[in-house]
């Protein structure tokens, strides 16, 4: 497995599912991880699981949403640690509806967590990466192939997350000659309390069926496991991805290959 023996990472939305798994991973290969979340209690019990498996770690309370939260979480890593060298842009929302479904309060709200939190905990994150000694890090963004194929009734949310692709390749390029580096990772549907509030809030009175559905939907024949996306992102932080910039690896049990 990658280390990151004595890096520091900022992982966003790292109080559940995905984000969680990336944290308590990135802290096992010898990171020091700002645990940031809305959820300033679920932020705190990662830290703590952290604590418990030996590493090192503190919960920050982010909301994406917020230029001065993502440059005070930032600030608060690298006055904590030193310097700042990975930042995981995972926090994210979803929605179901199609174009006509869509009301614009929603479409805002998913632009604004979805598109604004990358673009501000970016910013805030290149600012710091920029200007520490040695300069540069990494930048993981949690897209999704919501952002590469169409995906029934995800009109917010797929035109987020193809958003989310293209900050990555800006980033990559723009700062390409300053030892940044920018990727994303590409996740299928993967079994988190994301999917179980989207199976509550949209199927309730079918939660089985439609979990046995979401499970058939990809060829390998069942949803991700959060477990099975954080080492892709470890492997997009580690410096054996050094030639890696601008990319969007896809994590899906084979869904974009039929
Ligand atoms: N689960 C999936 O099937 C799937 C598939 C593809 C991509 N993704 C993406 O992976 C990422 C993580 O998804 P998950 O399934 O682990 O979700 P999750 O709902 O389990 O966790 C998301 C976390 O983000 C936090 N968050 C929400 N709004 C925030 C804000 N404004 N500021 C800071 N934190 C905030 C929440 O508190 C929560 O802890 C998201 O970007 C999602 O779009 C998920």
């Amino acid at each position: 497995m990658f280390r990151l023996d004595g890096k520091v990472a900022l992982v966003t939305g790292a109080g559940s599912g995905i984000g969680r798994e990336i944290a308590l991973l990135f802290a096992k290969q010898g990171a020091n991880v700002c645990v940031a979340d809305l959820n300033g209690p679920a932020a705190e019990a990662v830290a703590g699981e952290i604590f418990a498996q030996d590493g090192e770690a503190f919960a920050q309370p982010l909301d994406v949403t917020d230029l001065v939260s993502a440059r005070a979480a930032v600030a608060t890593t690298a006055e904590r640690y030193g310097r700042l060298d990975v930042l995981v842009n995972n926090a994210g929302i979803g929605m179901v509806g199609n174009l006509t479904e869509t009301e614009p309060e929603d479409f805002d709200r998913l632009v604004d967590v979805n598109v604004r939190g990358v673009y501000y905990c970016s910013r805030a994150g290149v600012e710091q990466m920029l200007g520490q000694d040695p300069k540069g890090g990494a930048i993981v963004n949690m897209a999704s192939i919501a952002g590469q194929v169409a995906v029934a009734r995800r009109f917010a949310y797929c035109t987020t997350k193809g958003a989310v692709i293209s900050m990555t390749q800006s980033t990559a390029m723009d700062y390409v000659g300053d030892n940044i580096r920018c990727n994303c990772v590409c996740p299928g549907t993967v079994e988190t309390p994301f999917v179980e509030a989207y199976l509550q809030r949209y199927h309730a009175g079918e939660v089985e069926e439609t979990r046995a559905a979401l499970h058939a939907r990809q060829p390998l024949g069942r949803m991700g496991r959060p477990e099975e996306i954080a080492p892709l992102a470890l492997y997009l932080a580690s410096d054996e991805a050094a030639y890696v910039t601008g990319a969007q690896m896809t994590i899906d049990g084979g869904l974009t290959a039929r």
